[in-house]
């Protein structure tokens, strides 16, 4: 039986700490899809087009993986029902830290309750543990060097 996992997020824009979550991920099942969310009524900072292509782009460099990994999009659905349309056993999350369980564990446990379906939370490594997408953003816009905090892809497009 072929054991696929979901990693979902914003991604926006993905950063090292999120391919350290996928790559691990592909350790530990047989198939990773990628699942980059687009909120219609919340502007993101790069559009879902440019998300994805910084992924597929990352993961191109950074390969090959232990598994294969997949991207693909979802716009106001329930991650409960995307899981059961690509068929994912489980979600994979990464914590960087308590604010981070305080934010996901109630999300893993109403996903559970409603679907069954459970959530895998992988520590995260600490060299990654200050890195989030909007703090990059954040440095990245007042000039500060992002180097070896997101891949190639995006500082460049963070630094144009
Ligand atoms: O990268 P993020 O912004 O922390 O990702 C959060 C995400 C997209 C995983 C979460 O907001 C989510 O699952 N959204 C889908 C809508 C949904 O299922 N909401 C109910 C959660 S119990």
């Amino acid at each position: 039986m072929t054991r696929r996992c979901l990693c979902p997020g914003s991604f926006d824009p993905v950063t090292n700490g999120h391919l350290d979550i996928i790559a691990r991920a592909a350790e530990l099942f047989d198939e990773v899809i990628v699942a980059v969310l687009h909120n219609p009524a919340k502007a993101g900072s790069f559009d879902v087009v440019t998300r994805v292509g910084f992924i597929e782009d990352a993961l191109a460099q950074s390969g090959p993986y232990s598994a294969p990994v997949r991207v693909v999009t979802f716009a106001g659905q329930l991650l409960i029902d995307v899981c059961a349309q690509v068929g994912a056993d489980a979600i994979v999350k990464g914590l960087r830290g308590a604010s981070d369980y305080s934010y996901e564990t109630p999300m893993a446990r109403m996903n559970r309750h409603l679907s069954g379906v459970e959530t895998v939370f992988l520590a995260g490594d600490p060299t990654w543990e200050h890195v989030s997408s909007s703090l990059v953003r954040e440095v990245a816009a007042g000039g500060a060097d992002v180097t070896g905090m997101v891949p190639e892809v995006v500082r460049t497009a963070l630094m144009s």
